[in-house]
């Protein structure tokens, strides 16, 4: 498996290039039969869909995995699944599962791996397709202030999210509740108190929490969180005339962000949708061409 992190920035703009091309139309098909499969072991609607379009926009064949009914409930380790896959003629999984850096168990595989999400670790397609979303408001990463808000600790998205974004050259500002706010996170940004990021940046990114992902339950009621931690209107009207508010999603709707403002005039949310398939074809592509694949290009 390739790690973003490990990817050259050149090589980053170039994959998010060639996304915005897609969006603009450019078609890739890939020449042959090659197999994808999607395992997704953790719930999911939008990478899982975006990235079977994708997958089917670049002309690959997708195999129906269901993780519930796979041998993995009887018993079957998922490097064995991988194995099996590969052992098919499968050439691509993408993989979201519960486990932080699940891919270090598979080592051994030889098809592509491509990261859909590894518990609280990293979700480097959504931090793709953010860039994208960013870009595309204002033209470059670099330069910018972004404020990441919410449950950090437990965020994937905001650890994918502040490393990229970092390395592009933005400042990021982290904020939401101290007790979900990890230090190791200071590599890449800095805290701030909330109401004073509103104010500050162009791009406020909001996270969802991670019910699932805690030690404790902690019940906040819904109208006590978005008080405190969450996009109220008010803080809306402190925000400058330009600044953008992006949310990977699944949102709740009244906790961290006002129901009304999930599709106001600043609200890129269902613009990161749709960008999704068009990064997860950049993504798919850049891998696949890696390993030797052709595709042919075309305009629509
Ligand atoms: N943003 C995101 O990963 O959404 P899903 O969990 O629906 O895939």
């Amino acid at each position: 498996m390739i790690k973003l992190s490990r990817i050259s920035t050149d090589s980053i703009e170039k994959i998010l290039q060639e996304a915005q091309q897609f969006v603009d139309g450019k078609i890739s098909k890939i020449k042959g039969d090659v197999f994808a499969a999607n395992l997704f072991f953790e719930n999911s609607t939008r990478t899982k869909t975006s990235f079977e379009v994708a997958e089917k926009k670049l002309g690959l064949k997708v195999i129906d995995f269901e993780a519930d009914k796979s041998s993995i409930a009887k018993g079957e380790t998922l490097l064995d699944t991988i194995k099996t896959l590969e052992a098919i003629g499968v050439e691509v999984a993408v993989i979201r599962h519960s486990e932080k850096r699940y891919y270090d168990a598979l080592k051994d595989a030889k098809l592509s791996i491509i990261n859909a999400g590894d518990g609280v670790g990293s979700h480097p397609s959504q931090a793709i397709l953010d860039a994208l979303t960013i870009i595309q408001e204002f033209g470059k990463i670099e330069g910018l202030k972004i404020g990441i808000v919410g449950d950090v600790k437990h965020s994937r998205v905001a650890n994918s999210d502040a490393g990229l974004f970092r390395r592009l050259g933005a400042k990021v500002y982290f904020s939401g509740p101290e007790f979900w706010f990890d230090e190791g996170m200071l590599v890449n940004g800095t805290y701030m108190q909330f109401d004073d990021l509103v104010k500050e940046v162009d791009v406020l990114i909001l996270l969802r929490i991670q019910h699932e992902r805690h030690e404790r339950n902690f019940s906040f009621k819904p109208e006590d969180y978005l008080k405190k931690f969450g996009l109220t209107k008010e803080r809306e009207a402190k925000m400058k005339p330009t600044s953008i508010i992006m949310h990977p999603a699944p949102i709740n709707r009244g906790v961290e962000i006002d129901s009304e403002l999930v599709e106001c005039e600043r609200s890129r949310i269902f613009k990161q949708m749709q960008n999704g398939v068009f990064a997860r074809m950049a993504i798919l592509k850049y891998d696949l061409e890696n390993k030797g694949f052709e595709f042919i290009d075309s305009k629509n």
